[in-house]
C-alpha cells in the first residue's frame, strides 16, 4: 500500500471493476442496455454508510494500531488537538464519543437529569430524543412542513416550554435530506440557546453543496454557551464501526458532557480517525462518488415524475404512496436493502447511496417494483 499513491488507487479501482476482478462486476450494465444482472451480495442502501470507506491511510493507521490493541486508550491528544487545528477551536471545546450518538445520548440523559423536555423536528434523527424520552424526559415532536418536509423552526420556536432544556436540530435533518437556512437558523440558536441547550447535530455537514447551508460551530468558536456542534467520523470517513464521534460545546458544558459519557473509545478508531481527517483526498473523492450515485437516483425519479425531497446528503426520501415494510421486503428479494421505516411517514422510503453501479441496479430494480 506504501508505494501505491491515493490517486492510482482510486483510478485502479475503477480498471479493476472494468477487468472483470471484483464482485458485483455483473452489476455494470452494458452498452446494449441490457438487463444488470442481480447482485450475488446484499447492497446495503439502509444505514447512510460510506460504501468506500474506510480510506486507504485509515485502513493503513488501523493495521499499524492492532499491536497496540493492549493498551486501553490511545493519543486522544493527538487527534483533539487535530479536530482543534481543522475547525479553529480550543481543545477545551471539544469531547470525543464512541461516534457522535455517544454525544447525542449523553446529551439526553443531561436533559432528562435536569427533569427538562425537548423540542426537536418530526420526523429527525433518534438518538438523542430516544435517550432522553427513556430516562423520563417529555419530547414535544414539532412536524415538518407537510409541503416541503423542512424543518419548521417557527413552529418549533412556538412549541418550546419553560421546561424546555433542549432543542435538538440534524441539520441535514435524517430521514429528510433537507437543510435549514443559515440565517434563519443562526437567529433560532442565538434566541433560543439564551435559555436551553441547542444541540446541532451536523452528521452529514461534508456532504451539503447548498449556498443556503452553514455549518454553526462558528458560535461555539465565538464562545456561545448552551450550543452543541455533532460532528462524525462515521459518514464521510467511512468509520461507523470504529465510533468515533465529537461534540463541540463551551469549556463548561463539554466539561458536563465528558463527566457524563460512559463509552470508551479505542485505539483502533482514534488513529483511524487521526489519519482520515488528514485525508482530503479520500473525502473529496466521497464526495464526487456520492453525486454521481444521488445523480443517479434523482434523474430516475424525475424521468418517473415521482415525488422525493432533493439530497443534501448521502441518501434520498422517496414518496411511494405504498407501505413502507411491503416495499422493503421487495426489494431485499433483490439484494437491495433500503432504510428502516420512519413512521408515521410509512409511505416514503430512505435510501442510503452506495457506489454509482449499485445506484444504477437500485433504479431498475426501483423501476421494476415502483416505476
Ligand atoms: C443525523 C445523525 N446524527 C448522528 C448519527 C450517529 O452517527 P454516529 O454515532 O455513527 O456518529 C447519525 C447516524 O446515522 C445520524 O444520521
Amino acid at each position: 500500500m506504501g508505494t501505491v499513491s491515493r490517486r492510482q488507487v482510486l483510478i485502479g479501482g475503477g480498471a479493476l471493476l472494468g477487468s472483470g476482478l471484483v464482485p458485483g462486476l455483473s452489476l455494470v450494465s452494458n452498452a446494449f442496455g441490457e438487463e444488470i444482472a442481480r447482485p450475488d451480495y446484499m447492497i446495503r442502501a439502509g444505514f447512510n454508510e460510506n460504501p468506500w470507506g474506510p480510506s486507504r491511510v485509515a485502513l493503513q493507521a488501523i493495521v499499524d494500531s492492532i499491536k497496540m490493541s493492549n493498551l486501553y486508550g490511545g493519543n486522544r491528544r493527538a487527534l483533539t488537538d487535530l479536530m482543534g487545528n481543522i475547525h479553529n477551536v480550543p481543545t477545551d471545546h471539544i469531547s470525543i464519543g464512541t461516534g457522535s450518538g455517544e454525544i447525542l445520548r449523553t446529551a439526553g440523559m443531561l436533559v432528562a437529569m435536569d427533569k427538562g423536555s425537548v423540542v426537536c423536528a418530526d420526523p429527525t434523527y433518534h438518538d438523542l430524543i430516544r435517550y432522553a424520552e427513556r430516562a423520563g424526559s417529555e419530547i414535544i415532536r414539532v412536524p415538518v412542513n407537510p409541503d416541503t418536509l423542512n424543518v419548521d423552526l417557527n413552529a418549533m420556536h412556538k412549541a418550546i416550554r419553560k421546561d424546555t432544556k433542549c432543542v435538538y436540530i440534524a441539520n441535514p435533518n435524517n430521514p429528510v435530506p433537507s437543510i435549514i437556512e443559515k440565517n434563519a437558523l443562526r437567529e433560532f440558536t442565538l434566541d433560543v440557546a439564551k435559555d436551553r441547550m441547542v444541540f446541532i447535530d451536523e452528521a452529514y455537514f461534508e456532504f451539503v453543496d447548498n449556498p443556503d447551508y452553514e455549518s454553526m460551530m462558528d458560535l461555539v468558536r465565538d464562545g456561545h454557551k448552551n450550543i452543541v456542534v455533532a460532528r462524525t467520523a462515521s459518514k464521510i470517513h467511512g468509520l461507523a464501526g470504529l465510533r468515533i464521534g465529537f461534540g463541540f460545546a463551551d469549556p463548561e458544558l463539554t466539561q458536563r458532557i465528558n463527566d457524563a459519557k460512559t463509552g470508551a473509545i479505542n485505539v483502533l478508531g482514534l488513529n483511524a480517525a487521526y489519519a482520515s481527517y488528514k485525508d482530503q483526498d479520500f473525502q473529496d473523492f466521497t464526495i464526487r462518488k456520492n453525486k454521481e450515485s444521488l445523480a443517479i437516483v434523482e434523474s430516475m425519479l424525475d424521468e418517473l415524475g415521482h415525488r422525493y425531497v432533493k439530497s443534501n446528503a448521502n441518501f434520498s426520501f422517496i414518496y411511494t404512496g405504498r407501505d413502507v415494510e411491503e416495499v422493503g421486503q421487495a426489494f431485499r428479494a433483490e439484494n437491495l436493502m433500503i432504510g428502516r421505516p420512519f413512521p408515521p411517514m410509512n409511505d416514503w422510503i430512505r435510501v442510503s447511496m452506495a457506489k454509482p453501479h449499485e445506484m444504477e441496479y437500485f433504479a431498475q430494480v426501483y423501476k421494476k417494483i415502483l416505476g
